[in-house]
């Protein structure tokens, strides 16, 4: 019988405590050994709860039981997660968790610890919840260099699209919506700002590249700027506008950002709609395979931590080499990539009005029109575009669709030819 340990008992923690043991005798044949689950770790008191016969309050009480061989962890935050990881897997206990966060920074350390010691430290629930992602990676798609890896990597940003795209709901009344059905945190920056995804895309770039890709060395722009309008320019292409984390290699070296994007239908992602998560990979003899799933929630996430723990069960005595060096990745400037943009541009001299009499803002106003038509024709021309005809002229703007221009060479553009931008979305 090996035993095992959960630290804490929250949505993921208590997942996979009812997972041990709703789905027992499954799981034990599975990993071909018996798991007892002895100990939960939380500071609260669960009365009434079936975790009461295992709940303990102190970590040491964990670690230092020589029965315990596999502790999964589902705390969340960066402390105690990693002392509590180091101290396991320095005693030899192998060490699955499901938190972004510890992986992100402290992956490739904890990965060398578990080596050291003939353990292993596991994280397939930390990117995309149930979605087996990192497993296929590590031990299936392992003859293929990594050119893309971009994915829907967040549920609340992806819900949150998906209603303002298919139901026309304002960002802020969706944001509401989403934090009452318990999509999105009570802070929802690290959803709507794209820190959660970064992270993710963080884990699987520095998988994909066997460096250490780092949360804060990723350019990350939120949704909180999409409205309404930025769908009615994507209808009007065919397209749907994704937060996408995506790490793309070209010419040795990295580029990393996560963004809203305008995804056309031919490509995999634009079919992935509400919570789902997906996460689509270029292998440069495989080309594209797509893991989709959902990336979030109780059983789904805790469905990964289990089968961790179960292969840490079927693997205990040896280490499961996994290329991740701490070392850090060759990031390319996320401005010199080559992308296709969507820049909204305004048409009509708003800005122009006048104090110099009474007829001076409506000749100021004619002025900035030809002036806009002139410095919009030079912008078009600048970054190899053609105005989109569908919404020309809505409400005072136009959009342009730039042919394949780096941010720098764009913003160039826009500085010298004067063009007034509302905004731009890249396409994907
Ligand atoms: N807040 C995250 C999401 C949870 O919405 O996807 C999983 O990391």
């Amino acid at each position: 019988m090996i035993n095992v340990a959960v630290l804490g008992y929250g949505t993921v923690g208590s997942g996979v405590a009812k997972i041990l043991w709703e789905n027992h005798s499954h799981v034990c044949r599975r990993a071909g050994e018996e798991i007892n689950l002895k100990y939960v770790l939380d500071l609260r008191e669960f009365p009434g709860d079936p975790v009461e016969k295992v709940l303990v309050h102190d970590f040491d009480t964990i670690v230092n039981d020589p029965e315990i061989r596999v502790i999964a962890e589902a705390m969340g935050g960066l402390e105690p997660a990693y002392t509590f990881a180091k101290r396991a897997l320095e005693k030899g206990i192998s060490f699955c968790t499901s938190n972004k966060v510890l992986v992100e920074a402290k992956g490739a350390e904890l990965i060398g610890i578990a080596k050291e010691h003939n353990a292993n430290f596991f994280f397939e629930a930390s990117v995309g919840g149930g979605i087996p992602v990192i497993r296929p990676m590590i031990e299936c798609l392992t003859a293929d260099h990594f050119d893309e890896i971009s994915g829907i990597l967040n549920g609340t940003t992806n819900y949150m699209l998906t209603r303002m795209d298919q139901e026309g709901v304002a960002y802020d009344e969706v944001l509401a919506e989403a934090q009452k059905l318990g999509y999105a945190e009570r802070n929802p920056e690290a959803d709507v700002e794209g820190h959660d995804a970064g992270r993710k895309i963080a884990i699987l770039a520095s998988l994909a590249y066997e460096k250490q890709v780092s949360f804060e060395d990723i350019s990350m722009e939120g949704i909180t700027k999409i409205t309404g309008t930025d769908f009615e320019y994507a209808r009007a292409l065919g397209m749907s506008i994704k937060l996408l984390g995506t790490a793309r290699k070209k010419d040795g070296k990295v580029y990393v950002i996560v963004a809203p994007f305008m995804v056309a239908p031919g490509d995999p992602l634009y079919a992935v709609n509400g919570v789902y998560n997906a996460i689509k990979l270029h292998g440069d003899m495989l080309e594209n395979v797509m893991f989709y799933g959902q990336g979030a929630g109780k059983e789904a996430t805790a469905s990964a931590v289990v089968s961790d723990i179960q292969d840490c069960v079927r693997r205990l005595g040896s280490h499961r080499e996994i290329l991740w060096s701490g070392e850090k990745a060759e990031l390319g400037d996320i401005a010199e990539f080559p992308f296709r943009f969507l820049v909204r541009v305004k048409t009509k001299g708003a800005d122009a009005a006048s104090t110099d009499g009474p007829f001076a803002a409506a000749a100021n106003a004619v002025k900035q029109a030809v002036d806009t038509s002139k410095s919009l024709a030079e912008f078009e021309a600048a970054v190899g575009a053609k105005p989109m005809e569908a919404l020309k002229s809505a409400d005072g703007e136009t959009a342009v669709l730039t042919g394949p221009i780096t941010e720098k060479k764009l913003t160039e553009a826009i500085a010298s030819t004067g063009v007034d931008v509302i905004g731009r979305i890249r396409l994907a």
